[in-house]
Parts: structure tokens; C-alpha cells; sequence
């Protein structure tokens, strides 16, 4: 029977690019696709930018554009990466679109109809000087508990205790830096208290469609009493706001993570009204569709967004009724590390998916790794390069592109590329339709590890029987032509198993084998597995072996910067090229205060000297006046290291450390490159000292 599935990934915010947190979530969602279209099932994939919120509109005013604009350019970038990493979403859309205002609306007219919000007064600290009401992490001031200064307004991250922002001493706005005053507006709720939310929900968790990991958070909150009691939900914020105006209520706003889910309806119901669903076969509209028996709504989310997928979202799609429906799953995973450091909001991981793109690496070593690394759970993942090399060269290549290319090679010299099997082939197809049904289970519990640990196994059973053969001694030897072309064509159905096994982590490699080397007019199904393959084509090259050094290039600092994952590789310089004709010709504008953040000094570079196993790094040790910082800096190229020592440069003095492979980087030195490969290091006028400041 055909599934119809409407299946999401959660929406990314549409202030930045996209880090291998978005990338990791997309590869496992996309893998799960993939192979239910393998299966025959009709699936509807899509996603959009969360384009609403303060932090967009703040961002957007500081670069001094309009908030519609930084969307249009964040979501300018997005096919660069889904292209490249093969994820094969049937839409991408805006939460800033027609249909997301209009399905908003709606809900929440039915949701009011319900008896499900009302209006009370809430007092909160305003910005007087901006005139806007301040959401709590622009506000700071100093702990009520120990008067450390600058601490936000949930907790102190020097004595780590938690209190309201209301309980700051001497509170400041960092938007204007004035002092915030308490005022009262108006503000909108779902009654999330009400009875029957709580009744629905509480059935709704019980049903065991969630993990057990999710379930549990999920009733926790359910049942918390007293303080930590569900409380209703706060759905509106005042104008200065960039977001859908509610119904009725000037002035006020949908908060975004009331809209921000219903975007995947938007998506959804632009791919069908754009007529591209029709186009792939889906008959039904819209509604039919969301609201059909047995359409299957499924969710993929990371493990910080549970609250709102467990709780509001299913609450206010039940309560908005038909042709709304309750979320049919939700899939949470982890999140991803890189050498076992927690991703920073604001830096990411030193893992940047478009470097890695730029550096040529290729996109599906990466679904590879990270699927055999996924499971079911709500399990972080780590990416470790080391690991990453090893995995991709011993599986990929060693064992499993090896059999093609092996025992083609004999079939081509020796049989013009035709395929013969000697002797009875029904034990090793009742053999391979088991394992593909093992690999369909895994897949569909998401248990891609064990999808891939199963299918590697395969990987080494054939390529021993292939040994066990010795199919070079066969070849050397006119009467056993037979045997040979049995041996050969046994591997190569087992390549074909392997790849059809493999092809919802590898959609390239396995639509060349399909296309290419087994002359198929389409990509492979999963029933393609059972199908002994009767011809193949020469072999041609499929995956190459990831070189270590791309990884130290990926991890290294782009130019003379040890911080920032974006800037273009100097490596790729074609695709830098193309890369740098989407950015903008001038950065964007910012205030004094913004520049001001950056502390420049003077430093003196009193050592220097070459980093073992990276080709582009000296580890400068910098005098800044007394204090003494070590920074890696990827001007190998253009200098030797001694001659650097006892210059003067320019210096970032408060950027985050950074931890690199090869140490701690503590800020770094300025230098001025081109679209060439030169690379200039700045130096003050004689007569600085080191530890002057820049301003
Ligand atoms: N805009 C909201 C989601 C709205 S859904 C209606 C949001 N955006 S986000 O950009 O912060 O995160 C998008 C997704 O990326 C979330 O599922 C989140 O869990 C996931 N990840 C963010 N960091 C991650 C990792 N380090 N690892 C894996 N996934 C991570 O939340
Ligand atoms: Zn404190």
C-alpha cells in the first residue's frame, strides 16, 4: 500500500547561513525520504525559512536594510548548500509569504472561536529610546545575587543563578544601552491550561508515536505542578515587530513560534497550488490532501525545539480542527559536535558546510559518515576528522567501489561486458531480498547505523567470495572462462545490492551506477535489489579516497582569520570566484558601536614558527605590551617564519578562543588579500608600541 507522506524539517532562521547543524538534520531527513521513494511510497518534502522575529528585524536594521531584504538575501544562499549536499526538498519556502499570513489567521480565528485565547495585561520592560518592548536577552545588568555586571536577564553566568529579568540590578537595554522601564500592554494567549489541552495532549504523547526520550520531556512538562505547571502560552508581541499582524488587534503580532510551524502548511500548500505537486503525481489540493486519512504529517526536529512540536503545535492544529491535522510523528535527533565541542550559536562549529563544499569535498562522503553515525535516539553526534577518513576510505572505497571496479574490469576484457551466472542463483537472491528487507527496517526505524553496519558486512562477504575465487588465477586459464564470469557477475549483483542499499545516503553515486554502469533508464527502486544485473558498462571512476589534508583545509583558517568558519577557501579559487560573485560588493554598514566591539592592538610577533601537519599555519606567539597570546595564522604561504619575528601587525585582542587541532588560537592578525594568492600583512607606522589600541 502507498504511504503518503507530508514530511518537514524544522524551519531554520533566516538571519544566517546555514551551519552542519541545518546540514546534519537535512541529510538524515532527506536519507529517510529518499528511501521511501525507493519504497514507492509519494512524498511531499519541504521546509522555509522562519523569517519573523525581533532578532531578524534588529539584524536587518543594523545592517541598515529592511527585514524583507536580509530574507531575500539569506534565502538567496540556501540552494548553493541543499544543492550541494543532494537534499531533495520539493519546496522551499518564506513564513514571510501570502499563505503563511493566511493559514495564521485562520488557525487562530478558529482557535479563538474554540474559546482557546484571551487578552490580559503583562508588564515588561520597554526601551524607551528605541520605543519597543524588550525581548529578555537584550536585556543585561548586574546578578541580584552576586552584582556581577553584565549578566542577562535569565541567569548569571558567574554565580549561575537564575532569576526574572525584572530582578536585574541596574538593568540596560542593549539595544539603546538606556535603562529599560516596566510598562503594560495587552497581550494574547493560548489557554494551553484548558482542560481539554491538557486531556488532548496527554493522550496524544501516550500513543507511542514519539521516542521514549521525547515522550518522557514531553509528559514532564505535561505534569509539572505548582511552579513548573504548564502555563498558557504568550502568542503576541507589540509593533515594532516583523511578523503577521493578529486579526483584530492593531498593533499586535503573532509571536513567532506561532507562525514559524504553521510555515510548513505555507510550504506545503504553495508546492501544491504552484502546481508542481499535480506535476508528481499528487492528484488531491491541499486540504484533501492535509486532511486525508492516510496522509502521514511527520516532523523532523532537533532535540532543543521539543516543546514547542510536542505541546503547542499539536494542541493548536487539534483544536483548529479539520482540514488541520495532529502531527502523525515527530523525529528528534541530537546534536552534532565537532571533535567533541558543542557548537557555539553564533561561531557554529569549525566545520563550515560551504567551505567544505568550496574545498571540492564531496558531499556524499559526509551523508555517508553522518548516517552510519545516526540512530533512532535523541543521541548527539560527533564528527571527528580522523574518523571521518578512515570511515569513508575503509567503506566506501576499500569495500564497497572496489568490487565494481574489480570485477569489471575482468568482464569487460573478457566478456564484452555480458553477465552470466553458472549454476543456481536462488539461494543468493533469497539471501539478498532478506537483507534488503533488514535495511528497509532499519531505514524506516531511522536506524541508519545499523542500515549501514548491516550493508558494510554484505560489503565483506562479497568481496571475500570474490578472493576466495581468485578470480586472477581464473582469468589466466582459457577453460574455467565460465567460472570467471560467474565469480565476476556474482560480485557485481552484489555491487548492484549494495548500491541500491546504499542509495538513499548516496543518491550521485548510486544514479551513475543505475544510469551509467548498469544502462538503466531510471534511478534504481528498491526492488531493483532482487534484479541480477545481465550486462555492465567499462568502469568509470565513482568515488574517490578523502585526502587528510582536506580536512586540515577545512578546519584551518581561510586567510590570515582563526575564527570565522565562512570566509572562502583560498584553495578552491574557482569557486571563490563564484562564491564571491553572490556576496555584495561592499559589506554591509554598521555604527561606530559595532566597530567599537572590536579591539585592535598593536603587537609585537616575538616567535613564529611552521605548525607540523598543517601546510598554511605559523603559530605566532604575539606580545601585546606584557601580555602574551598565541595565535595560528594561515600566512604560510606568503611569509617564512622567520621573518616575522620581531615585526609589528595589528591584532584582534578580544576574539573567542578558538580550539584547533593543533592548539588554543587567541585572536587573530590582519592581513589584506586580493583575488589573487598574495597575502599582505598590515603593519603600523613606526613609533607604535605593541599593546596601543587601534581606533
Ligand atoms: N526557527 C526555529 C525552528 C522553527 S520550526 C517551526 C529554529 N531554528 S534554528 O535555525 O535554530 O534550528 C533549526 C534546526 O537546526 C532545529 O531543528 C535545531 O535543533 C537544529 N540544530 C541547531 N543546531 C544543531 C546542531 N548542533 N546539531 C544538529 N541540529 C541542530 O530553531
Ligand atoms: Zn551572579
Amino acid at each position: 500500500m502507498t504511504r503518503h507522506l507530508f514530511v518537514t524539517t524544522a524551519l531554520p532562521y533566516a538571519n544566517g547561513a546555514f551551519h552542519v547543524g541545518h546540514i546534519m538534520e537535512y541529510i538524515q531527513a532527506d536519507i529517510w525520504v529518499r528511501f521511501q521513494r525507493m519504497r514507492g511510497n509519494r512524498v511531499h518534502f519541504v521546509c522555509a525559512d522562519d523569517a519573523h522575529g525581533a532578532p531578524i528585524m534588529l539584524k536587518a536594521e543594523s545592517e541598515g536594510i529592511s527585514p524583507e531584504m536580509l530574507v531575500a538575501r539569506i534565502a538567496a544562499e540556501r540552494p548553493q548548500y541543499l544543492n550541494g549536499f543532494h537534499i531533495s526538498f520539493d519546496n522551499w519556502y518564506s513564513t514571510h509569504s501570502p499563505e503563511n499570513e493566511l493559514l495564521s489567521q485562520d488557525i487562530y480565528r478558529r482557535l479563538e472561536r474554540e474559546g482557546l485565547i484571551y487578552r490580559k495585561p503583562v508588564e515588561q520592560f520597554y526601551d524607551s529610546v528605541k520605543g519597543m518592548f524588550l525581548p529578555d536577552r537584550y536585556i543585561k545588568g548586574e546578578c541580584p545575587n552576586c552584582g556581577a555586571k553584565d549578566q542577562y536577564g535569565d541567569a548569571c553566568e558567574v554565580c549561575s543563578s537564575v532569576y526574572a529579568p525584572t530582578d536585574l540590578k541596574n538593568p540596560y537595554s542593549t539595544i539603546s544601552g538606556s535603562a529599560p522601564v516596566l510598562r503594560t500592554s495587552d497581550h494574547y494567549f493560548f489557554k494551553l491550561s484548558d482542560p481539554r489541552c491538557t486531556a488532548f495532549l496527554q493522550d496524544w504523547i501516550s500513543r507511542d508515536r514519539l521516542q521514549s526520550q521525547v515522550a518522557n520531556k514531553a509528559r514532564e512538562w505535561l505534569d509539572g505542578e505548582g511552579d513548573r505547571a504548564l502555563g498558557d502560552w504568550d502568542i503576541s508581541r507589540d509593533a515594532p515587530y516583523f511578523g503577521i499582524p493578529i486579526p483584530d488587534a492593531p498593533g499586535k503580532y503573532f509571536y513567532v513560534w506561532l507562525d514559524a510551524p504553521v510555515g510548513y502548511l505555507a510550504s506545503l500548500k504553495n508546492y501544491f497550488e504552484s502546481g508542481r505537486a499535480a506535476a508528481a503525481g499528487e492528484a488531491r489540493g491541499f486540504e484533501d490532501f492535509l486532511s486525508a486519512p492516510d496522509t502521514e504529517q511527520i516532523h523532523f526536529i532537533g532535540k532543543d525545539i521539543i516543546y514547542f512540536h510536542t505541546l503547542f503545535w499539536p494542541a493548536m492544529m487539534k483544536f483548529a480542527g479539520a482540514p488541520y491535522r495532529i502531527p502523525d510523528s515527530v523525529h528528534v535527533h541530537g546534536f552534532i559536535t565537532v571533535s567533541g565541542e558543542k557548537m557555539s550559536k553564533s561561531r557554529g562549529t569549525g566545520l563550515s558546510p560551504l567551505r567544505y563544499l568550496e574545498l571540492s569535498m564531496n558531499a556524499e562522503w559526509l551523508r555517508y559518515y553522518i548516517a552510519a553515525k545516526l540512530n533512532a535516539n535523541v543521541e548527539d553526534v560527533d564528527f571527528n576528522p580522523d574518523d571521518f577518513v578512515a570511515r569513508v576510505n575503509s567503506d566506501l572505497v576499500g569495500k564497497y567501489v572496489n568490487i565494481a571496479s574489480r570485477a569489471a574490469n575482468f568482464i569487460t576484457r573478457h566478456f564484452e561486458g555480458r553477465l552470466a551466472y553458472a549454476g543456481g542463483t536462488a539461494a543468493m537472491l533469497a539471501e539478498s531480498a532478506q537483507a534488503a528487507e533488514a535495511a528497509a527496517a532499519s531505514y524506516e526505524a531511522r536506524e541508519f547505523g545499523k542500515a549501514i553496519r548491516d550493508v558494510m558486512a554484505i560489503a565483506d562477504s562479497i568481496n571475500h567470495a570474490f578472493d576466495a575465487n581468485q578470480p586472477w588465477l581464473l582469468a589466466k586459464d582459457p577453460g574455467r572462462r565460465a567460472e570467471l564470469q560467474d565469480v565476476c557477475s556474482r560480485a557485481l549483483y552484489g555491487f548492484k545490492l549494495l548500491t541500491v542499499l546504499l542509495a538513499p545516503v548516496l543518491p550521485d553515486v548510486a544514479r551513475r551506477v543505475a544510469r551509467e554502469f548498469f544502462g538503466l533508464d531510471r534511478d534504481f527502486a528498491w526492488q531493483d535489489a532482487a534484479v541480477l544485473p545481465e550486462s555492465v558498462a567499462p568502469y568509470a571512476h565513482l568515488l574517490t579516497r578523502v585526502d587528510p589534508k582536506q580536512l586540515d583545509a577545512l578546519f584551518e583558517p581561510a586567510t590570515a582569520s582563526t575564527s570565522e568558519p565562512t570566509p572562502a577557501a583560498p584553495a578552491a579559487k574557482a569557486s571563490r570566484a563564484a562564491a564571491k560573485s553572490e556576496a555584495p560588493a561592499q559589506a554591509a554598514l554598521i555604527s561606530i558601536d559595532d566597530f567599537s566591539k572590536v579591539d585592535l592592538r598593536v603587537a609585537r610577533i616575538v616567535q613564529a614558527e611552521a605548525v607540523d601537519g598543517a601546510e598554511k599555519l605559523i603559530r605566532l606567539t604575539l606580545d601585546l605590551g606584557g601580555e602574551r597570546r598565541t595565535v595560528f595564522a594561515g600566512i604560510k604561504s606568503a611569509y617564512a617564519p622567520e621573518s616575522l619575528v620581531n615585526r609589528l601587525t595589528v591584532m584582534v585582542a578580544n576574539l573567542a578562543p578558538r580550539k584547533m587541532k593543533f592548539g588554543i588560537s587567541e585572536g587573530m592578525v590582519l592581513a589584506a588579500s586580493g583575488d589573487g594568492s598574495g597575502l599582505y600583512l598590515l603593519a603600523p607606522d613606526s613609533g607604535a608600541e605593541p599593546g596601543m589600541k587601534i581606533r
